[in-house]
């Protein structure tokens, strides 16, 4: 069965700064393998993508390792909101963190997140990574602004409830959820590989999730590879890979009847284009067999993590050949693409 190629909101490539967790040739490649044939590049490296010398450093490594396409996020700081609003051509989207999680980029005071709210144009996508209490002064402060607002990783019961009442009362708010916090709760994985951002949550939790599927805009992978002896180590980084299990872990529920493929394409394809403002990718398509069932394994990922929290999980449905933009780029477990192939969006 073809599906289009699927883009993905959320991913962490790692270049510059970490090379060993990912790099653009080994991110897009796991891209490729997981029937993405874009990804949107979150601003959390080293150095953190800020402003235009940074941007001007991610793009090069971008361009030189992509094999699938992309864009770029720039990431808020304290001093860089008008800073950042003229660079938002370049860029597509702004991304706010407003809670701790890995990396440098925090934005503390309220004035800060609204000083960047007001800047960054109207037109152009704006992402939080705002759990719990912090996405409800994030939702208000948007609000405030009359701007739309799109919320990575939503992962609780509380949160989703949040995200359909501010659509209820027409409120311009978009959300992601992510496999991890569909498919996993805490006691799934208890020791320090279970760290991610937001946390894996309750039973109730993922429930909800999936009870409230008609507000979920997109399926994001937030892709966010560390190795696994750092996963292993005191205090471990928190995140998971997850471009090579997103799309077999949702074919598996399309089999099992939880979703329709309706449903996934609308939400790893159609909504993402619509939210992000993302062109048409033309003789671009994903061969799916929704029959296959095999096991996901680290050992058969070509994403540099090395370990994945799905290991060992049986499913329905693979991924056999991938087509972008007229040429085949994945075949039968094979990347075919080459680094610098992809094209950037902004
Ligand atoms: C992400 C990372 O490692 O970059 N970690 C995570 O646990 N999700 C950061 C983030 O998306 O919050
Ligand atoms: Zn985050
Ligand atoms: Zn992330």
């Amino acid at each position: 069965m073809r599906i289009p190629g699927l883009s993905d909101p959320h991913v962490h490539m790692r270049e510059p700064g970490a090379t060993h967790k990912e790099d653009w040739a080994s991110g897009t490649a796991a891209a490729l393998a997981g029937g993405f044939t874009r990804v949107l590049a979150m601003p959390n490296t080293d150095p953190p993508v800020v402003d235009a010398a940074t941007l001007n450093i991610a793009k090069k490594f971008a361009a030189n390792g992509a094999r699938c396409d992309y864009g770029l996020y720039l990431g808020a700081g304290p001093n860089n909101p008008s800073l950042a609003a003229r660079l938002a051509d370049q860029a597509v989207g702004l991304k706010l963190y407003l809670d701790q999680t890995y990396g440098p980029l925090r934005l503390e005071e309220i004035s800060l997140w609204n000083a960047h709210m007001q800047a960054w144009p109207a037109t152009r996508p704006l992402v939080v990574h705002a759990e719990g209490r912090t996405m409800a002064a994030a939702i208000l402060v948007a609000a405030l602004a009359d701007r739309p607002l799109h919320i990575a990783h939503v992962s609780t019961r509380e949160e989703i409830l949040l995200v359909r009442a501010a659509k209820q009362r027409g409120f311009k708010v978009t959300c992601e959820v992510t496999p991890q916090h569909l498919f996993l709760t805490a006691a799934d994985l208890p020791g320090s590989r279970g760290e991610v951002r937001p946390r894996l949550a309750s039973q109730a939790d993922v429930d909800a999730l999936w009870e409230n599927l008609d507000v979920i805009d997109c399926f994001a992978t937030d892709h966010a590879p560390h190795t696994a002896a750092e996963k292993a180590a005191e205090n471990p980084p928190p995140g998971f890979p997850g471009l090579e299990t997103a799309l077999p872990l949702l074919l598996n529920s399309v089999h099992t009847g939880q979703l329709t493929l309706e449903d996934l394409v609308q939400r790893m394809d159609q909504n993402v284009r619509r939210i992000f403002n993302l062109p048409a990718q033309p003789e671009t398509w994903v061969e799916v067999d929704l029959e296959h069932r095999y096991t996901l394994t680290a050992r058969e990922m070509h994403s540099k993590a090395g370990w994945m929290p799905f290991e060992g999980w049986a499913v329905f449905g693979a991924v056999r050949q991938v087509v972008l933009r007229g040429k085949t780029v994945f075949m039968d477990g094979q990347v075919l693409a080459q680094p610098g192939s992809g094209q950037q969006i902004a």
